[in-house]
């Protein structure tokens, strides 16, 4: 199948590829091919030389894969007649690579594995009983907590769910910015589950006079970092939330 411009797309004789094609990206996403092949194009073999494993077999295997994105249009794919193909990473799909080198102000990469991996995989697998089963949380029926919960003890998760949302609010923000006028004349704002402070730390360095507030949960922003213009709060909004002027959520 021909992937259409403009990004991925599946039709319905594909719909049984949707989670082999996921499972694909996280894959490459977890053997860093979009970090490699950031700079220019590379064969297989190239990639699997820069990927610690002493299969002498990778890159056979790693062609499987690339060429599966490249049929999606993640990757484009270059061929000549003396040296197998050369798979590079399509403009629009710049924002999958983790590193500063990419000029997108988004990693897509940490969202994709945070659906990708359990425990967001293992809880979608459980969706079907929240229509089945009153008062049912997909997330809380397989894993007997809240997510909330289960991420205040797992450090690594929260650090990629933080990062991941940072890196949406930060994409998202950057446009809203540009048009939206509401943040005229606001003297104090308070981001109501702001997670690391990322979203309103980019409101400040767009209008350094606006007192920023961060307010999330105590797991949360005990391991936020230090953002100019920006005072983290920790609280559960379900209890009470600090007093300021204007208030912003977003998810
Ligand atoms: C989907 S994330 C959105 C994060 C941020 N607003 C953004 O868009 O990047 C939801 C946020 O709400 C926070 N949160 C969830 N329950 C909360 C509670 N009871 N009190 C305060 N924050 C809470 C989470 O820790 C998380 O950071």
């Amino acid at each position: 199948m021909e992937a259409p411009k403009g990004g991925v797309f599946f039709s319905a004789r594909e719909l049984h590829n949707l989670i082999p094609f996921h499972l694909t990206l996280r894959a490459a996403i977890e053997l860093n091919v979009f970090d490699i092949i950031a700079g220019a194009p590379l064969t297989a073999a190239e990639i699997a030389a820069q990927i610690p494993t002493g299969n002498p077999n990778a890159s056979a295997s790693l062609d499987r894969i690339l060429r599966t994105l490249a049929a999606y249009g993640i990757l484009t794919v270059s061929f000549s007649s003396s040296s197998p193909p050369a798979y590079g990473l399509a403009d629009e799909f710049q924002c999958l690579v983790s590193s500063e080198k990419s000029s997108s102000v988004i990693s897509r990469a940490a969202n994709v594995l945070g659906h990708a991996l359990s425990p967001g995989f293992d809880s979608f697998c459980e969706m079907k009983h929240a229509v089945l089963e009153e008062n049912t949380v997909p997330f809380v029926r397989a894993f007997g907590v809240t997510p909330y919960e289960y991420f205040s003890e797992r450090p690594e998760l929260t650090k990629n769910f933080n990062e991941s949302m940072a890196n949406n609010s930060k994409f998202y923000i950057a446009v809203v910015l540009k048009t939206y006028r509401g943040f005229d004349g606001v003297t104090e704002l308070l981001d109501v589950g702001g997670g690391n402070g990322t979203l309103v730390g980019e409101v400040i360095k767009a209008y350094p006079n606006i007192r920023g507030l961060n307010f999330d949960l105590p797991f949360i922003i005990d391991s936020a970092p230090a953002i100019p213009g920006v005072e983290h709060i920790a609280g559960d909004m379900f209890e009470s939330i600090p007093n300021a002027e204007t208030l912003m959520m977003k998810v």
